[in-house]
């Protein structure tokens, strides 16, 4: 595996690489959610480049960025295990000049749930991925359905900006208990740990609620904050794929969306139903 850390040394690897080639960008501290990306990408591309880069620009001031979890020595061991071609970890000088044109991710699907509480925060997802895609010019890449308004966000760039790359959504991983898997979760202390897993029982207790027939929104929406109690919960919706609010949850159509807080730490779940 090749580890590069400058525009120059990506282009040059990127350029020996024939064939299919697999892109899965992270932010590091990589866990098993990350590892079915790396190992998807391995099974279905020639190579695979892995990029870890704590994006500035998707954070908000006064958000975790400098705490944010870094743990470059252990996530260059699983990208080596996983058969990772090119591991690219630039420094954020690398990645921005001082001026440079941005891009606003479409403000009625951007600034709703996550992008309401973190304005701001996909156009600098989008900058970030824009610039990945054109530097490492991948046949496909990889997202966790975890992040499902970045995922619809980037499916949409790709589409508008006739940007010819595969997108290929990725399951939710969990711990066995249900939690899903989020390089956040490392801020949770052993009670807000077992106060966390509240978002998937709301998950759950609405899954519970459609087999047995229940389509009003409303109702699966109640029983979900009622599951939820007593985390401060953001939002608790049912929306369609693309983002837009639905008179009735439609079966194969639908998607649950939860965000909370436990303790001082945003959580995020999500079921595509
Ligand atoms: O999902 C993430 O880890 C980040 O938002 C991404 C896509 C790597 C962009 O920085």
């Amino acid at each position: 595996m090749k580890i590069v850390h400058t525009l120059s040394e990506l282009i040059a690897a990127r350029a020996e690489l024939q064939g299919s080639v697999g892109l899965v960008p992270t932010m590091g501290a990589l866990h098993n959610g990350h590892l079915s990306l790396l190992q998807q990408s391995t099974a279905q591309n020639d190579h695979t480049i892995v990029s870890i880069f704590v994006n500035p620009t998707q954070f908000l001031p006064g958000e975790d960025l400098d705490k944010y979890p870094r743990k470059p020595e252990a996530d260059i061991k699983i990208c080596e295990l996983a058969g990772v071609d090119v591991l690219f970890m630039p420094r954020p000088e690398e990645m921005y000049a001082t001026i440079e044109p941005t891009i606003h991710a479409p403000s009625s699907k951007a600034y709703i749930l996550e992008g309401l509480a973190r304005p701001g925060h996909f156009d600098g997802v989008l900058r970030v991925v824009l610039k990945l895609f054109n530097l490492t010019k991948p046949t496909r890449a990889y997202f966790g359905k975890k992040d499902a308004q970045q995922l619809y966000l980037i499916q949409n760039m790709i589409t508008c900006l006739f940007l010819d790359i595969t997108i290929v959504p990725c399951e939710i991983i969990r711990e066995d208990d249900g939690l899903a898997l989020s390089s956040r979760n490392a801020y949770l202390n052993p009670e807000e740990r077992r106060e966390a897993l509240k978002l998937c029982e709301s998950l759950k207790c609405a899954t519970y609620l459609v087999m047995k027939g229940e389509r009003d929104i409303s109702v699966i929406q109640a029983a979900m904050l009622q599951a939820l109690k007593p985390l401060h919960v953001e939002y608790a919706v049912i929306l369609n794929r693309d983002f837009d609010t639905i008179p009735s949850l439609h079966v194969g159509h639908s998607i649950i969306l939860v965000c909370a807080k436990v303790g001082t730490t945003r959580l995020i779940d999500n079921l595509w139903i």
